[in-house]
């Protein structure tokens, strides 16, 4: 059973939607920057969660289509290890509901390419990928937009770097409210303490696709232990906490508590620390957190059967609520 939901902003009766592209396994940065806040908010009573894989935004980056085929089922394996709940939430493959294309497309009509070029998120894509700059990248936030606008839901648990693609949905909303009468909330996002989680390398923030940036939801207490071993530090003592320091240090906050981070900082600034047994309490504390998760999904990948039964449930309930948005939208546009 769901708890009743604990927050007054809250409390109206929303609905909800996430994805995560599906370029790989989940890191940490994914888990506590998206996944905790799609878990916080499947357990709330009025709320109605939609988290699918963003399979179709994996297209938008060069990619491989057998990686592709496997991680499209990989990700929806790690939402449920990490406690996605199908009694509670629609847990789906983006690609399996066509309408979200086609309202991408409808969406598209209502936004500038100039507006599309100048976003921080195509700047850097391009930058990583000069040689794939194509219309489906520069799309991408519409595609996004309709992901969210499709469900019409209101609150997008996403780390703060998706900020500017939900400024665009809400821009898309405003306009496509305007010229068409439709009734699409501005969403907004809902974020966790784990909104930012740094890099190991001690600059920006963890990624796939910064080697040695990021630690998986499936590494084994050796492998977390060998990469939190290489956050670069210094010789623990000085005024000012930066680069790798401060990226342990936020590690330290996040899996073991403000307390714990205000007393390394307060010793950093004072007789000094050592970092070989902060480092190693970390990894246990990381650990802990992701035993249970690593546990689940190997059970789910004994069950195969029940995972396809999942994905299947929900792909069929995200499509009926999918066809009534765009039923309605094609009649204000016209277009029936
Ligand atoms: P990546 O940058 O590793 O490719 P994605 O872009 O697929 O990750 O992100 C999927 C979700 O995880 C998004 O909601 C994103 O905001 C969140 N996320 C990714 N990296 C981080 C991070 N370092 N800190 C917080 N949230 C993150
Ligand atoms: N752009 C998101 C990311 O890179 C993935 C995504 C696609 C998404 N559609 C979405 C997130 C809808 C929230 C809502 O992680």
């Amino acid at each position: 059973m769901k708890k009743p939901f604990d927050s007054q902003k809250l409390a109206q009766g929303k609905r909800v939607l996430s994805g995560i592209r599906a370029t790989g396994r989940l890191h940490l940065g994914n888990y506590l920057g998206a996944v905790k806040g799609m878990l916080a908010l499947q357990s709330r009573v009025d709320y109605e969660t939609y988290y699918m894989v963003a399979d179709v935004h994996t297209i938008t980056t060069p990619y491989n289509v057998e990686e592709l085929r496997k991680n499209r089922r990989e990700v929806i394996l790690d939402y449920l290890a990490a406690g996605l709940d199908p009694e509670k939430s629609v847990i789906f493959q983006q690609s399996e509901v066509n309408e979200h294309l086609e309202l991408a497309f409808y969406l598209s009509s209502v936004v500038t390419i100039a507006k599309m070029q100048h976003l921080p998120t195509f700047k850097e894509k391009v930058k990583q990928y000069p040689h794939n700059a194509t219309l489906a990248l520069l799309n991408y936030p519409a595609l996004m937009a309709a992901d969210i606008l499709i469900y019409k839901a209101e609150l997008v648990p996403v780390g703060i770097d998706q900020e500017p693609h939900l400024e665009v949905a809400r821009e898309i909303a405003r306009r496509f409210n305007q010229d068409y009468g439709t009734n699409f909330p501005e969403p907004v996002s809902f974020q966790t303490e784990g909104k930012y989680v740094p890099s190991l390398t001690g600059e920006g923030k963890m990624s796939k696709s910064v080697e040695g940036s990021y630690i998986n939801l499936t590494d084994s207490l050796d492998v977390i232990k060998s990469k939190i071993a290489k956050i670069p530090t210094d010789e623990g003592r000085g005024t000012e906490i930066t680069g790798g320091v401060k990226a342990l240090f936020e590690f330290v906050e996040l899996f073991q508590g403000k307390d714990r981070r205000d007393e390394l900082e307060s010793q950093y600034k004072n007789e000094g620390v050592r970092y070989g047994e902060i480092k190693n309490e970390l990894a246990e504390a990381i650990f802990r957190e992701l035993e249970p998760i690593q546990e689940k999904r190997r059970e789910l990948e004994n069950n195969p059967e029940y995972v396809d039964k999942v994905i299947a449930e929900g792909n069929e309930k995200a499509q009926k609520i999918a066809t009534g948005t765009i039923k309605e939208v094609r009649e204000k546009m016209g277009l029936s």
